[in-house]
């Protein structure tokens, strides 16, 4: 400890941590990075202490909205671009490995269980466009991989997500599927639509602040899961969508996006999604996340 000024405030607050306490090595390689980064930023732009204090009555707001429905933390850290990066982070993508991106709020566990070919869709609407996804789920090697679990997620035509919808049926555009013994998948649900991400409260306070739309690019969400293989939390992404070069939440990735095109006669459907996904094993993974 010491006595400080404005010149050693930083070292003199990074040579305490652990001072009465033990901490892992992590913990404080994540406490000095903090602490440098903090300071630096509050000096860079000379943070006067009612800014200050706007800051910490933002923060107790948000705080307060966080419930089982709604994670203000994530989606703040969503709009600054923060979680798409941790995820880049968590997740180094190697050789032709699928890449990742950002969950999102939206997610519900245990959705219907459909077989292949089946639909999420259980309400049509008018401006509805059909489509039927399929591709195969691959292996580094390039070989299918059988029994891969996909939970796919959308918004519906009228962009909103069922669970916040209360006139579509309970899990409507959400399903399991599962690769056959090739590793193709398929099922059918509907073009996604572009959607503001929620922007009342402490969100909307904070898109407003950097100048921001809340708008998301059309796109479909997966979990793709198999024993033995990295869990893959990806979207895909509408070409042709407006927002794909402007998303909100930053997540867009070059390698995620596809086109959807006219459907053949006899799919049954308006359109037709073409997509493969690469798994990494969980060894493959570790020994990159280790390098
Ligand atoms: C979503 O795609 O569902 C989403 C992602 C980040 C923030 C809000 C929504
Ligand atoms: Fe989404």
């Amino acid at each position: 400890m010491g006595i400080v000024n404005k010149d050693n405030i930083t070292d003199v607050v990074i040579e305490s941590l652990g001072q009465h306490g033990e901490i892992s090595a992590r913990d404080r390689q994540i406490m000095t990075g903090l602490v440098k980064h903090l300071h630096a930023f509050v000096k860079d732009v000379e943070l006067q202490h009612s800014e200050f204090l706007v800051a910490c009555d933002y923060l107790a707001r948000a705080g307060k909205l966080c419930s089982d429905n709604r994670q203000e933390f994530i989606l703040l850290a969503d709009i600054l671009g923060v979680e798409v990066l941790v995820d880049m982070m968590t997740n180094p993508v190697d050789g032709d490995e699928s890449e990742s991106t950002v969950l999102g709020p939206f997610y519900r566990e245990n959705p219907p269980v459909l077989p292949k070919g089946g639909t999420t869709i259980q309400m049509h609407f008018d401006n509805e466009e059909t489509a039927y996804y399929e591709g195969y789920i691959r292996d580094a090697d390039g070989k299918g991989i059988a029994g891969v679990t996909l939970d796919v997620w959308q918004d519906a035509p009228n962009g909103v997500y069922e669970n916040l919808d209360p006139n579509q049926p309970e899990y409507n555009l959400r399903g399991r599927f599962e690769t056959d013994e090739t590793g193709h998948y398929a099922f059918t649900a509907v073009r996604p639509v572009p959607y503001p991400i929620p922007e009342d409260e402490t969100a909307g306070e904070l898109l407003r602040f950097m100048g921001h739309h809340p708008n998301r690019p059309g796109h479909m969400h997966f979990i793709i899961s198999k024993d033995g293989y990295r869990p893959l939390i990806s979207q895909i992404y509408d070409a042709d969508s407006e927002w794909l070069e402007n998303d909100s939440v930053f997540a867009v990735k070059e390698s995620l996006i596809g086109r959807f095109k006219p459907a053949p006669a006899d799919m049954g459907t308006d359109l037709h999604f073409e997509f493969d996904f690469v798994l990494k094993s969980k060894a493959g993974a570790q020994a990159v996340a280790a390098e």
